[in-house]
């Protein structure tokens, strides 16, 4: 059921939520853009992710939800193990590989773009703000998507710069300090 309270009010209560609605009200929830890096040497690919959250600090762990038609899946679950890379907000051009924009797949993703390879063999963005190693701890399927918790490996920081945001389905960079209350 639908309650229009005004043109920009709109309130569904059906249970079957329309995906495109949801859709809709989540283009309005603001994301940090991460790199996934999986796999290695020329087998190596990766996906943008707005999913990448904090989980648990003891241990070290993250979450992050990957589509089961990703062609990341199944390099991510083989080798039991990624990088994420958190993205400058210069980092814009980067990111569209990993979104796969003009159908660009696999190693090709990688093109452009300074790489360090890490002794594991994962590999992580020379310039990213942060990159977090982590192995794959536990996985869980669920409805059109799968549940990562990756245990942190190891740490690589940068620090100096921007991050690179998503918002209404472009890219934003951060804005003002706001004064602390
Ligand atoms: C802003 C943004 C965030 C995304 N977040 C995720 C995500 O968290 N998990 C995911 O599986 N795909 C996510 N995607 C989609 C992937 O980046 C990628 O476009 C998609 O998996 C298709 O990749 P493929 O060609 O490797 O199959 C996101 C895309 C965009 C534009």
């Amino acid at each position: 059921m639908d309650h229009s309270n005004s043109s920009q009010e709109k309130t569904s209560t059906t249970m079957d939520v329309p995906a495109a609605e949801f859709r809709k009200a989540l283009r309005e929830l603001t994301g940090a853009v991460s790199v996934i890096t999986v796999g290695n040497a020329e087998d190596r690919t990766g996906f943008v992710a707005t999913s990448v959250s904090s989980f648990s600090t003891d241990p070290p762990s993250l979450i992050l939800c990957i589509n089961k038609t990703s062609s990341s899946r199944e390099t991510l679950l083989k080798s039991g193990r990624f990088g994420v890379n958190f993205m400058k907000d210069q980092h814009a051009d980067i990111a569209d590989r990993f979104i796969g924009i003009g159908g660009i797949k696999g190693n090709d993703r990688y093109t452009g773009a300074e790489w360090i390879t890490l002794p594991s063999g994962t590999q992580v963005l020379k310039e990213a703000l942060a990159s977090i190693e982590c192995i794959v701890e536990e996985t869980l399927d669920r409805h059109d998507h799968t549940i990562v918790i990756g245990k942190v490996e190891s740490i690589r920081m940068c620090n100096n710069g921007k991050p690179l945001l998503w918002f209404q389905s472009t890219y934003y960079h951060i804005g003002a300090q706001l004064n602390k209350l």
